[in-house]
C-alpha cells in the first residue's frame, strides 16, 4: 500500500526510517536487543489495547484483557521463585518498577530509609526525591557493586529506622551486582529484623537466572520485590517492564474502582495491553532454553570483545556473567559513531545479541585508528 500522507511528509518519514535503520546497526553502547522480529503481531496495532488495573481481577465484561499479560507474569514468578504470595504488573519499564518497589518498602515502613549505591540508576535518586523519602547514597566498589563495610555503618548509624535497600542487580555502567546475601548477613549481624529489599533487576533480571552458579538476588534469596526491563535483553520495541512483589504488601494499597471495574493497583491508570502482548510473545517464541543459548552467545560475544581489546593494549575489563564491557576511550568520533556510553574517562560496549563478533571487529578497527 502506498502512503495515505502528502508526497512531502512521505519523504520525511521515509528519510526518518532510513537514518534510524543505519543508525542502529551500530548500536552498541546501551542494553537494547534490537535482534527480535515482532512482525506477527503487527496486526494488533489497529486496536487499543488498554490493560488498565488489577491483571489478576477478571475483568466481567472483557475476561480475555489481562489474559497474556497474566502469563507473562507468571513466567517471571517461576523464573524468580516468587512462590504463592506475589503479584506483578506489566509496567513502562524499569524505572517504574523500582518507583513501584520503593512506594511499596514506603506504604510498608513509613519511617524507613532508603540505601542504594553510588553506582545505582541515575533514576534512584530522583525517586526517592518523588516519594520524599529520606535515604542515603553508599559509596561503590571499584567494580560497581555496593560497599558492604560502608553501607553496614551507614545502617548502624540509623538502626531504629527500617532499612529499605535499592540493592542493583546488574549496574548501569559497570554491570556489578550488590549481593542480597551480604545485606542479609547485615541484617542479621546488627540484629534487624523489619526490612525490605528492592532489587533493581533491569537488565540482569533476565541474565542471572538462566546462569548456572550466579549471583541468587530473587524471592528465594529474599528479595521484596524486582523490577525488570522489557526493551532490554527481551528486545521489545516500545518501552516496558515487570514489576512483581508480594502481594500480602500490595493488598494494603488495592482500593476498588466503579468506574473502571477493577482494583486500582498499579501506578498508573491505562497501560499498554501491547506491551504485555510482545512480551509474551517473546517469551513463547524463545522459552527457557532459547534464552539460555541467546544469554551464552551474548556472554561468549562479552569475552571475545575483551580479549579483542587488551590485544590492542585498550585496558578493557568486564563483571563475572556482565555482557557489559568497560574500557577507557576518549575518542569522540568513536563515541559518536558507535553509541558508547561515556562516564569520565570511561565507555562501555554491552554485548547484546545483534551486536556479533564482526560488529565488534569493525569498532576495534576504528580504536585503532585513534
Ligand atoms: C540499573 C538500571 N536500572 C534502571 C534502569 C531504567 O530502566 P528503564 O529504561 O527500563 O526505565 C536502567 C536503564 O538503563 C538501568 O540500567
Amino acid at each position: 500500500m502506498g502512503s495515505l500522507l502528502s508526497s512531502s511528509d512521505s519523504v520525511k518519514l521515509n528519510k526518518f526510517y532510513k537514518t534510524v535503520q543505519k543508525d542502529l546497526k551500530r548500536f552498541i553502547g546501551y542494553p537494547a536487543n534490537m535482534q527480535m522480529d515482532y512482525s506477527e503481531l503487527y496486526k494488533f496495532q489497529k486496536f487499543f489495547l488498554n490493560n488498565i488495573g488489577d491483571p489478576f481481577v477478571v475483568d466481567q465484561y472483557a475476561p480475555y484483557r489481562h489474559q497474556l499479560e497474566k502469563e507473562v507474569l507468571l513466567f517471571f514468578s517461576d523464573l524468580l521463585h516468587a512462590g504463592k504470595d506475589f503479584w506483578g504488573y506489566v509496567t513502562t519499564g524499569g524505572t517504574e518498577g523500582n518507583l513501584y518497589g520503593l512506594y511499596l518498602a514506603r506504604e510498608t515502613y513509613p519511617q524507613g530509609i532508603v540505601y542504594y549505591s553510588s553506582d545505582a540508576h541515575y533514576s534512584i535518586p530522583k525517586s526517592v526525591r518523588i516519594l520524599r523519602m529520606d535515604h542515603r547514597m553508599v559509596a561503590s566498589q571499584p567494580h560497581g557493586e555496593i560497599d558492604y563495610a560502608e553501607l553496614e555503618q551507614a545502617i548502624r548509624s540509623n538502626r531504629s529506622r527500617a532499612p529499605i535497600i535499592l540493592a542493583t542487580i546488574g549496574t548501569t555502567m559497570k554491570g556489578g551486582n550488590d549481593q542480597i546475601q551480604q545485606i542479609h548477613v547485615i541484617m542479621k549481624k546488627l540484629e534487624i529484623h523489619e526490612y525490605y529489599i528492592h532489587c533493581d533487576a533491569a537488565l540482569n533480571g533476565m541474565v542471572l537466572p538462566f546462569i548456572k552458579g550466579s549471583v541468587p538476588f530473587d524471592f528465594s534469596a529474599g528479595a521484596h520485590s524486582i523490577a525488570i526491563s522489557g526493551h532490554k535483553l527481551i528486545g521489545s520495541p516500545i518501552a516496558c517492564g515487570v514489576f512483581l512483589g508480594k502481594k500480602s504488601y500490595v493488598d494494603r494499597l488495592s482500593e476498588s474502582i466503579e468506574y473502571a471495574r477493577t482494583v486500582d493497583n498499579t501506578l498508573v491508570s491505562s497501560r499498554s495491553g501491547l506491551a504485555s502482548l510482545i512480551l509474551w510473545y517473546a517469551i513463547r517464541l524463545n522459552g527457557i532454553k532459547g534464552y539460555r543459548r541467546i544469554i551464552g552467545e551474548c556472554l561468549d560475544n562479552a569475552e571475545y570483545a575483551v580479549k579483542k581489546l587488551q590485544q590492542i593494549g585498550i585496558a578493557a575489563w568486564r563483571n563475572k556473567h556482565s555482557f557489559i564491557v568497560v574500557f577507557p576511550c576518549t575518542s569522540k568520533t568513536v563515541i559518536e559513531k558507535w553509541h558508547l556510553a561515556p562516564q569520565g574517562e570511561l565507555v562501555h560496549i554491552v554485548t547484546m545479541p545483534h551486536v556479533t563478533k564482526d560488529l565488534i571487529d569493525d569498532l576495534i578497527k576504528d580504536l585503532k585508528k585513534r
